[in-house]
This record gives C-alpha cells, structure tokens and sequence, in this order.
C-alpha cells in the first residue's frame, strides 16, 4: 500500500541509519578518484553514493541517467564511468564548464604537449593592463592579476576547444587560491592574513594533479570501451520545462540545493567576474557578472528571491512555513518559496521518466531558528503528490571525517569551527528513492 503523507512522515520517524550507505570506509583516494577533483564545489555528494543508486536501480548500460542540479558533474562523470548515458542541468554556468570538463577524457600525450606550448605563451605574453571588473580588485592584488593576465593570455592560445577547457577549468579552480577570499569559508570573506600564492605555480601545481587525473580516467574509459558514451550539460533553470521528451530517462540522481544553506553564485564569483569580462570567449557570461542581483535570485534556495505565491503540496512543509512565520516572516518565505520551487522540478523530473523509472533523490534535513526543517520527508510528500510511489527511504550517517558546515544553533546560520554555540549542520541525509507507475 502506498503512504499516506501521514505514513511518510511515520516511515521517516522510524528509520535507522543504514551502515551499507554510510561509505565510511571510503578513504579521499577514493571520493576524489577520476575526475572528482578537478574543481571545488560546495555540497557535491560522494561518487560512491550515486554509483550505488546507477547500480541498483539501472543495471542496463543503455539506461539514461539524469542529474537535473548536476553541480560539478558527479553524477554524470559516475554514469559515463558505468557505460550510461546522461544528461545534466544546472543554472550555475560554472558547474556547466566543470562538468563538461570533467565528462571529456584527453588523450593523456595531448595534454602534455599543450602544456609545453602553454609555458611558452606563458613566457611570451605581454605585459599589458587588461580592464577588469571593479570587483577584481576587490579581490585580487595588482601583481596576481598581472600574472593571471599571463596565465589567461597563454590558455587562450591553445586552439583545442577540449584542451583549453581543460585548462580554464584548473585556472577557475585556481582563482579562489590565488585571491584574498578565505579559503574555508562558506561567504565571500576577506583573509586578511591570507598569504597569496604565485599564480603561476599554484595554476600548475593544480593542472598536473588534473593531468594525473585524466589520465586515470582516460585509462578506465578506454579500457571498458566507454571513452565515447555521451554525457551533456546544459545551463537551464531546473524550474522550467526540461528540453527533454517526457518518459525518455531511465534515472534520477540528485541532490537538490538547500533552503538559505549555499549561495552558489556568491561562491563562484571570481569564475564569474573573471570570464564575464571576456565576452568572446564566454558569449553570455557578462549578463551574469553585470547582471549578478538578477542572476542570482533564479538559484533555488536563494535568500534573495521576492515573495511568491501558490500553494505547495506537502501537509509538513505547510506546517513548517507556518512555524516559521510566528519567529521570523523573511526567513519562512525563502522557506516557502524553496517548496514552490522544488515542486515544480519534482513535477517535471515525474514528466521526462519512463514509466517504472526511479527518481533518488539525496537530502538532508536542518533546522532554522529552532525549527526543524525536514526537507527529506517534504520532498516524498511533494514526490508523492506528484505522481511516484515509493521505493525506498534510506537514512545514512555521514562520517566525521567527511567534514560538514556548522550552523549556529540560535540563528541557524552557518557558522565557524570556533563557535561554542555551533552544532553540526548535516549529521545525516536521506536518500528518498520513488518511481514513477
Ligand atoms: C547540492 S548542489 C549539487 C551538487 C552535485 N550533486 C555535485 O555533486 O556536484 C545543488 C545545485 O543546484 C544548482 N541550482 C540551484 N538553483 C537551480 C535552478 N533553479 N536550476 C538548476 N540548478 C540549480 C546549484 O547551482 C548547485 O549546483
């Protein structure tokens, strides 16, 4: 018999944390084999977690796979890794260019010769004052952006569309590093102290551990005869209709953003300001630097979305925005506004599946101003309003040593290690598989 919202919410009071999800003796060599690691990215799950799902729940290689928050790319560097083809979105378009990277293996002799011709450019560049964003030099100082310009000026020599994407990625990755930003912290902060590194080395340190990597992938693809199975990445607003026909996927991995947790334009503004003033190469990419406040408001979970109206299908999740409201009203309409949001994408994510195909999605829940956020169980009500009748609820422990944010337990804000009054933001996760009939 399918649950009632009252049954889910009983389903999830009972479950026990399942050992076999909790991956805990999967060391950093492991989270962080093939590509994983080519770029940081905030709240990207393990590769183990979706390997497991693909497995269980797509054992046919010719089985799509589709990740509609596809972030960094995991679930879609796992599905190409298994044989299938996927199929990812993300309104970030700096999760677009690291996934496309991370989905395209290289020839490992191609990237060191164009390594070679990248030192030469390098050397050869220009010493010229480029005009960059105000917000550049915010962040950066005078000489790293000169030598950044450098950097800049030799990727863009390389002619390869794969390889100079390659190399765009690790410099992406890098510019974090080479700036003023502190290097541990969920906001944008200043680290005054911060000493910087030079971007040259910290670039190529960054760029061989790619190499490295690469060439990992590129072995394993080629030697299960996958280096050809398609993986795309598309930058769309997941509330919108996919460009998919309906009943086309086989499989749904994802891990949606959380209400107020993450602000991913925010954390990837450097990526943003740098490559938005280069409108030849990053045709788009200034409407999102210039245009920041607008890009901004479309990411779900966002703080800075206006009031919207309609009604969300979840008993829990009303009652939870209800709640909120008696503490504090800006606080339950972000609230709000993440359910009206999420329903849209699970009514969607229902559209573009096969009949008999299931939707994982992985979640945990949080708790703001002392209210419990239980979006794993609102996210099985608004599923099951949807359409899908469930499969599985799992709950998985996440070890320690896989370090979560901390939350303040009075605000509910993030917060630092160094805060008495800090509690775990992410102690466990859900991971509510259903299926569409
Ligand atoms: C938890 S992260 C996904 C991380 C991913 N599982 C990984 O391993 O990299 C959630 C993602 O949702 C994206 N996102 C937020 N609002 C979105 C929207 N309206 N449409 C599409 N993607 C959105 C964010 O940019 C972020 O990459």
């Amino acid at each position: 018999m399918q649950p009632t919202t009252i049954s889910i919410q009983k389903q999830f009071r009972i479950l026990q944390p399942r050992e076999d999800w909790s991956f805990r003796d999967a060391g950093r060599s492991q989270t962080t084999a093939f590509t994983h690691d080519y770029h940081r990215y905030p709240a990207k799950f393990i590769p183990q977690i979706v390997r497991k799902l693909i497995e269980d729940y797509a054992p046919d290689t010719a089985q799509i796979v589709c990740d509609p928050f596809g972030g960094c790319g995991t679930t879609l560097v796992e599905a190409k890794l298994l044989g299938h083809p996927s199929i990812g979105f993300d309104i970030n378009p700096v999760a677009k260019l690291i996934t496309q990277t991370k989905t395209t293996a290289i020839k490992p002799r191609t990237l060191i010769n164009h390594k070679q011709k990248f030192l030469e450019h390098y050397d050869a560049a220009p010493q010229v004052s480029y005009q960059h964003h105000p917000r550049i030099t915010y962040w950066f100082d005078e000489e790293t952006v000169a030598e950044l310009d450098k950097i800049y000026f030799a990727i863009k020599k390389i002619k390869n569309h794969n390889v100079r994407r390659f190399f765009l990625c690790s410099f992406s990755h890098n510019l974090k590093n080479c700036s003023r930003w502190l290097m541990k912290s969920i906001k944008p902060t200043i680290d005054k102290d911060k000493i910087i590194p030079v971007p040259k080395q910290s670039f190529l340190r960054h760029l061989d551990s790619m190499i490295r990597k690469n060439e990992q992938f590129y072995s394993k693809l080629a030697e299960s005869g996958r280096t050809n199975v398609t993986a795309k990445m598309y930058r769309r607003d997941s509330t919108k209709t996919f460009p998919i026909e309906s009943g086309s996927i086989d499989l749904i991995v994802t891990s949606p953003p959380y209400v107020t947790s993450y602000e991913y334009a925010d954390l990837h503004q450097l990526s943003l300001l740098w490559f938005g003033d280069d409108p030849k190469h990053f045709k788009k990419w200034h409407h999102f630097s210039n245009g920041f406040i607008d890009f901004r408001r479309n990411f779900i979970g966002t703080s800075s979305k206006a009031e919207k109206t309609g009604d969300f299908n979840s008993t829990l999740g009303k009652q939870i925005v209800e709640d909120l409201m008696q503490i504090e009203r800006p606080l339950a309409v972000d609230v709000a506004n993440y359910y009206l949001d999420m329903q849209k994408v699970f009514a969607e994510t229902h559209r573009i599946l096969k009949k008999g195909g299931k939707a994982c999605v992985i979640i945990g829940n949080t708790s703001l101003r002392g209210v419990e956020i239980l979006n794993a169980q609102v996210a099985a009500e608004q599923m099951h309003a949807a359409g899908f009748t469930k499969v599985d609820f799992i709950k998985r422990e996440i070890p320690n040593k896989m370090i979560t944010p901390w939350r303040d337990l009075e605000s509910g804000k993030f917060t630092g290690m160094d805060n008495p009054s800090k509690t775990r933001a992410y102690e466990f996760e859900y991971v509510v598989v259903m299926e569409k009939n």
